[in-house]
């Protein structure tokens, strides 16, 4: 699990090829395994491959949506806000399983916020829900873009480990 975790970064680059329907189920029921407050399982996702769709998410935010363009598929993750009052952190790590899941199969990923983000017409989070006819009492966290790297990002080694991070028994 380290050595995945290890080479695990974000991907921003992707090759056209698109990813069989396998291996997006494959990545999907990582997230379906996640833990849930109470076991509540409010995570939802949208999975989108049709690139006018995936350019119009990026657009929701002024920046940091690059991610998106050369994606093959993009995979939104919504939570029912009615159901679970710790909602951000149910989604991050169902989001979170997936992008290890996505490294595991030589995959490549990035984390697109769009809670708390905005373009210029507004809110990314309710452009999102109008795009992709999400109801309203769903929060968008992120979404993952997702394909075949085409970036050479450096795998983390043991030096890029800051254990002055941790304290043990007192801070
Ligand atoms: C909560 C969160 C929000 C992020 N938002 C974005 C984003 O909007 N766009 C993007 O390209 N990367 C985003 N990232 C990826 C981070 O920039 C990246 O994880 C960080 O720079 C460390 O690089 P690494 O993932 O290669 O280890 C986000 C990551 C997290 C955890």
């Amino acid at each position: 699990m380290l050595e995945i975790i290890k080479s695990r970064r974000s991907i921003r680059k992707f090759k056209e090829e698109k990813l069989p329907k396998e291996i997006i189920v494959e990545i999907l029921k990582a997230g379906l395994l996640a833990p849930t407050s109470k076991n509540k399982k409010p995570v939802e996702f949208v999975v989108v491959e049709d690139k006018e769709t995936i350019v119009k998410l990026k657009e929701c935010k002024n920046k940091g949506g690059d991610g998106l363009t050369t994606a093959a598929c993009a995979i939104v993750v919504a939570c029912d806000c009615d159901k679970s009052d710790v909602w951000v952190e149910d989604s991050s790590i169902a989001a979170s399983y997936m992008q290890l899941q996505i490294e595991e199969l030589g995959l490549g990923s990035v984390w697109i916020q769009m809670r708390k983000r905005f373009n210029d017409n507004g809110d990314a989070e309710n452009q999102v829900r109008n795009i992709l006819n999400i109801p309203d009492c769903y929060g968008i966290v992120c979404i993952l873009a997702i394909g075949y790297k085409n970036d050479d990002m450096r795998p983390y080694d043991e030096n890029d480990i800051d254990v002055s991070k941790v304290h043990y028994e007192k801070y």
